[in-house]
C-alpha cells in the first residue's frame, strides 16, 4: 500500500497509544513459563507480537480471548515440543528471546523468519548460550537455526553490546541454568526484563549495567501494559514540528531507560510535560503534552544510544528543524536494524530537503532545512522508517509518497487512525 502524506496545519486534541511492544513480547513469552494463568490486558496487536504469541501457543500455552484488548494465558501445559518450525516473522526481539528459552529444553526446535530477518545477526545470542551449553546447528549465524535442547549451565558474560535483546535472551536461559547467569553491558539497555522478573518472583539482581539471576520459577501474574513510547515518539516529534500544535498523549511507558528521547528533546528547547506520573505493572507511565516549539541542536552519544535507539529515525527528522547541527554518535547498531537505518535515514530525508551526512556510527543533521518533499520515499520494508518519513511528510512543502506503507503493521497497525484523530488541516 502506497500512501501520500501533505502538509498539515496544526495537531491538536488527546490519543491513547497502544500497547507497549517490547513488554507484550515479554508479557507473552514470560507467562509460558509459569505453569499457571496470567491476564494481559492491553497488549500489542502488531504483527511482531503477533509471532510472539502464536509461538507461545505452539509451545503448548492456551490463549483465551476475552476481548479485544484482554487475553488469558494459560501456560499449564507448557512448555512442550513444537510440532512445526516457529516463525518468527520479522521479529527479532521473538527470535532472540525465544532463543533463550528453548537452548534449556528437552527438546529440540527450529525458527525461522521472513526476508530481513533472515539476514539479521544472531551470533549475538548464539555465542554467549553456547558458553552455557547450547547446541545450534546455523549456517553463518542467520535464521534459519536449529536448537537443539541442552543442560545448561550459568556464565558470568561481558556483552560488547549494550542490548536488551541479548540481555533477555541469558537471563531468560539463566531460569533454567544451573547456578548464577550473570551479563553485564556497556551502558544500561532497557530494563523491562529485570523488571517483569521481580514483579514475578524471579531471584534477579540488578546492579545496573550488570544483571545476574538464579535458577527460578516464574510466578503467574496480572500484567496490565502501558503505551509504547516508541510509538508515541512519532506523534511528540510531529508536534514539536508542526506549528501551532498542543496534545496529549495519554498512558506512556516512560521507563528511564526508555525516555532518552524525551531527555533529548528537553535539551533541545522542547515544550513537553509530563502529567499524571503513576505505576502500572511495576513499569513507571505517564500522560505526555507536547507543544510545538522552537528546537536547537544537540549531540546524541554514549549511555543516551541504547534509551532511544528505536527512536533515532524520528529524532532525525525533528534535527532538521532544529537550529544548528545535530550529531548522533555510536549508533553502529542500527545498521543491524530491520533495516540499514543511517543509511535509509540519509538517502531518504536527502531526497525531501533535508542535509544529513551519514558516518560510520551515526549521522549529521544540519538544520534548520525546509522540507521541499515531491519526491517518493522508500521504507525498506522498515516499520520505523515508514513512520519517521510520514512525520516528516506533514511539514514538507509538497506532497510526498510514501512506498509500501504497510510495514507499520510491524508494530503499531493504528498509526494512521490516530493520527486522522488530531490532524487540523
Ligand atoms: C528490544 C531491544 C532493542 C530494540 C528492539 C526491541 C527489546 O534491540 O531495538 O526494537 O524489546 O528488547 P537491541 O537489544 O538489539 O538493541
Amino acid at each position: 500500500m502506497d500512501i501520500n502524506v501533505e502538509k498539515i496545519n496544526s495537531l491538536k486534541g488527546e490519543i491513547e497509544i497502544p500497547a507497549d511492544k517490547s513488554i507484550t513480547h515479554r508479557a507473552f513469552m514470560f507467562s509460558a513459563l509459569t505453569k499457571g494463568k496470567c491476564r494481559i490486558t492491553n497488549f500489542s496487536q502488531g504483527e511482531d507480537c503477533i509471532s510472539t504469541l502464536k509461538i507461545i501457543e505452539q509451545l503448548g500455552c492456551d490463549i483465551i480471548r476475552e476481548n479485544e484488548k484482554e487475553l488469558i494465558i494459560d501456560a499449564k501445559n507448557a512448555i512442550k515440543a513444537p510440532c512445526v518450525p516457529l516463525n518468527c516473522g520479522n521479529s527479532g526481539t521473538t527470535t532472540r528471546l525465544i532463543s533463550g528459552i528453548l537452548a534449556g529444553q528437552n527438546f529440540n526446535s527450529k525458527l525461522f523468519g521472513d526476508e530481513s530477518l533472515s539476514k539479521r545477526p544472531m551470533k549475538r545470542v548464539i555465542a554467549p548460550l553456547e558458553l552455557m551449553g547450547a547446541n545450534f546447528i546455523h549456517n553463518d549465524f542467520r535464521l534459519p537455526i536449529e536448537i537443539k535442547g541442552s543442560i545448561l549451565k550459568g556464565i558470568d558474560y561481558i556483552s560488547p553490546l549494550a542490548s536488551a535483546q541479548v540481555k533477555s535472551c541469558l537471563l531468560l536461559a539463566g531460569l533454567n541454568a544451573e547456578g548464577i547467569t550473570s551479563f553485564t553491558e556497556p551502558y544500561k539497555s532497557r530494563n523491562h526484563t529485570e523488571l517483569m522478573f521481580e514483579y514475578m518472583g524471579a531471584d534477579i539482581k540488578d546492579e545496573g549495567n550488570r544483571v545476574s539471576v538464579k535458577k527460578s520459577r516464574l510466578h503467574p501474574v496480572d500484567i496490565t501494559i502501558c503505551g509504547d513510547i516508541s510509538s508515541a515518539a512519532f506523534f511528540i516529534t510531529a508536534a514539536l514540528i508542526v506549528p501551532n500544535s498542543d496534545i496529549i498523549i495519554k498512558n506512556v511507558g516512560i521507563n528511564e531507560t526508555r525516555s532518552g528521547i524525551l531527555d533529548v528533546y528537553k535539551s533541545m528547547n522542547a515544550d513537553i510535560e509530563l502529567l499524571n506520573e503513576r505505576i502500572v505493572s511495576n513499569e513507571k507511565v505517564a500522560d505526555i503534552r507536547v507543544k510545538y516549539s522552537d528546537l536547537k541542536s544537540t549531540v546524541i552519544e554514549g549511555s543516551l544510544i541504547p534509551r532511544l535507539i528505536d527512536e533515532i529515525p524520528v529524532i532525525s527528522v525533528a534535527a532538521t528543524q532544529a537550529e544548528g547541527t545535530t550529531v548522533i554518535k555510536n549508533a553502529q547498531d542500527l545498521r543491524n536494524k530491520e533495516a540499514d537505518r543511517i543509511t535509509a535515514v540519509r538517502t531518504e530525508l536527502n531526497k525531501i530537503g533535508a542535509d544529513i551526512e551519514e558516518t560510520e556510527d551515526g549521522l549529521i543533521i544540519q538544520g534548520k532545512t525546509k522540507l521541499t518533499g515531491n519526491a517518493e520515499c522508500e521504507c525498506y520494508h522498515d516499520h520505523r522508517i515508514a513512520m519517521s518519513e510520514y512525520v516528516a511528510g506533514l511539514i514538507s512543502e509538497s506532497p510526498i509518497r510514501i512506498k509500501e506503507f504497510q510495514w507499520v503493521n510491524i508494530s503499531f497497525p493504528e498509526f494512521l487512525n490516530l493520527f486522522e484523530q488530531i490532524y487540523l488541516y
